[in-house]
């Protein structure tokens, strides 16, 4: 089947606290859109590309990839997976769907070649890359009972860290069952934050592959130096 890689990327970056949209920041000559396509686009499985812009964007037509026959531009929606959903319904119900934040610059080829592993594999229905939890993992207790004005977070609990782990993307699923889940959960009032919630909701077996922590998304400003080292990286 084809893959079809789906980027959305109309988000506005408010944490980055930028003067534009994280995605229009450039690293080493280039934005960290033109990154991550390029990072998609050179990988020999995927066919082409669906980018969710926002209908307010006015970086998008300064790039070259406006030109790119293998890239399709759809409208990005309010949500994340209001984005998503926009791309994948530009795909064929047979075709594989490899979803993949435009803030991720850093995934390597390697790591998307794990997770299309996956497409033959039958115990589970696509998957996502993922990485196990480093840290102690922490529940802050409800502040009802600390005075308003102390920002202080106290500790209910310490998490059990075993078979924790990090969601990353890209994603791999089924693009009509994507939709369709995406769907569901969409008009349940589900909050979805990834493809897999949505499509763990809809009651499938979805798989993750290790993949590397280097793939971060570009959240805030201290991530921009470190996302530059990790392409550098890559380079070597
Ligand atoms: N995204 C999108 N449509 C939205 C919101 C987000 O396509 N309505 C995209 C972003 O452009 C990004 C990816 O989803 O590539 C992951 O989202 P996130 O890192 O949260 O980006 P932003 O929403 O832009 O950042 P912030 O939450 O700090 O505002
Ligand atoms: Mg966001």
């Amino acid at each position: 089947p084809r893959v079809i890689a789906v980027i959305p990327a109309a988000g506005v970056g408010s944490r980055m606290q930028a003067d534009r949209p994280k995605q229009y920041l450039t690293i080493a000559g280039k934005t960290i859109l033109e990154h991550t396509l390029d990072a998609l686009l050179t990988h020999p499985s995927i066919h082409s590309v669906v980018l969710a812009v926002s209908p307010d964007d006015i970086y998008f037509s300064n790039l070259d990839i406006k030109e790119n026959k293998r890239v399709d531009v759809v409208h990005g929606g309010k949500e994340r997976a209001d984005s998503v959903l926009n791309g994948i319904m530009h795909l064929q119900h047979d075709d594989w769907a490899l979803v993949h934040d435009a803030a991720r610059p850093c995934v390597s080829h390697k790591d998307i070649t794990a997770l299309l592993s996956l497409i033959g594999d039958n115990t589970v229905t696509g998957g996502i890359l993922a990485t196990p939890v480093r840290d102690t993992m922490k529940r802050a207790a409800i502040s009802e009972d600390i005075p308003h004005q102390n920002q202080l977070n106290v500790i209910s609990h310490t998490e059990s860290r075993t078979n924790l782990w990090h969601a990353l993307t890209p994603q791999l699923f089924p693009a009509q069952l994507l939709r369709e889940a995406l769907q569901k959960g969409l008009s349940d009032g589900v909050n979805i934050t990834d493809e897999a919630s949505a499509v763990e909701y809809a009651g499938y077996k979805v798989g993750m592959v290790n993949g590397s922590p280097a793939n971060i998304k570009i959240t805030h400003p201290a991530d921009l130096p470190l996302a530059e080292f990790y392409l550098q990286q890559q380079l070597e």
